[in-house]
């Protein structure tokens, strides 16, 4: 079968992939799942491009195979763009997604609904050894909700609401998320690139 690398090891992004690339008989493997212990990539890049490339370049050289690096996060207007490339980690470097969501309802605590606009954001890089890194960018535009709502998915989910939706992502079937979802966006437009990243 047929093998994409993903350089994550976020278990909530691995099994949307997983989902994304198996009815093309494609297995899409994160980083916790390959043989090779690798070390962490550290993300000092100041825009979801330059930690995206971060991580798929350093893995592609160390594995000397294609990577699909994916950096993503949620921009929240009234924010000015918070917490954006700091997303995983808003809240403390433990990473933990529900001090993440309570700290984004605190600072929108006085925001009424119509200020409440957000996005969701999904940078793809596509790094195959000897070869410019590609980009691909995807995106879900929605409003924060009052309170977290819902138990599936993974991050911001629950306090997530999809324009024309009045449910949380975290209140949808993983089916709709991931057929709206900015991931979803991003991996739509990898086309022919799917076939450089799938390798034996
Ligand atoms: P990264 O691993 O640095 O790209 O961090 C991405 C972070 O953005 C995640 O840890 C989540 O907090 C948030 N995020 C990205 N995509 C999603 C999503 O699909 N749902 C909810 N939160 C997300």
């Amino acid at each position: 079968m047929k093998q994409i690398i993903i350089a994550t090891r976020n278990q909530g992004k691995a099994r949307e992939f997983k989902d994304f690339f198996s009815p093309f008989g494609i297995q899409a493997l994160s980083l916790p799942e390959l043989e090779k212990d690798l070390p962490d990539v550290e993300e000092i890049g100041t825009t979801f491009e330059e930690n995206a490339a971060l991580k798929a370049e350093q893995i592609a050289e160390m594995l000397n195979k294609p990577v699909l690096a994916d950096d993503s996060g949620l921009v929240v207007d009234a924010l000015d763009g918070r917490p954006g490339v700091y997303s995983a980690r808003y809240a403390g470097k433990e990473k933990n997604d529900q001090a993440n969501m309570e700290k984004v309802l605190e600072e929108l605590a006085d925001a009424p609904k119509e200020s409440r606009t957000a996005r969701f954001v999904c940078v793809l890089a596509i790094a195959i050894p000897g070869e410019a890194t590609i980009f691909r960018k995807g995106t879900c535009e929605g409003s924060i909700a009052f309170s977290p709502r819902g138990t599936n998915g993974f991050g911001y989910d629950p306090i997530f609401i999809p324009n024309t939706y009045s449910q949380t992502l975290a209140e949808l079937p993983k089916e709709e998320k991931n057929r709206i979802s900015h991931r979803s966006d991003a991996v739509k437009q990898l086309n022919d690139w799917v076939s450089r990243l799938a390798v034996e």
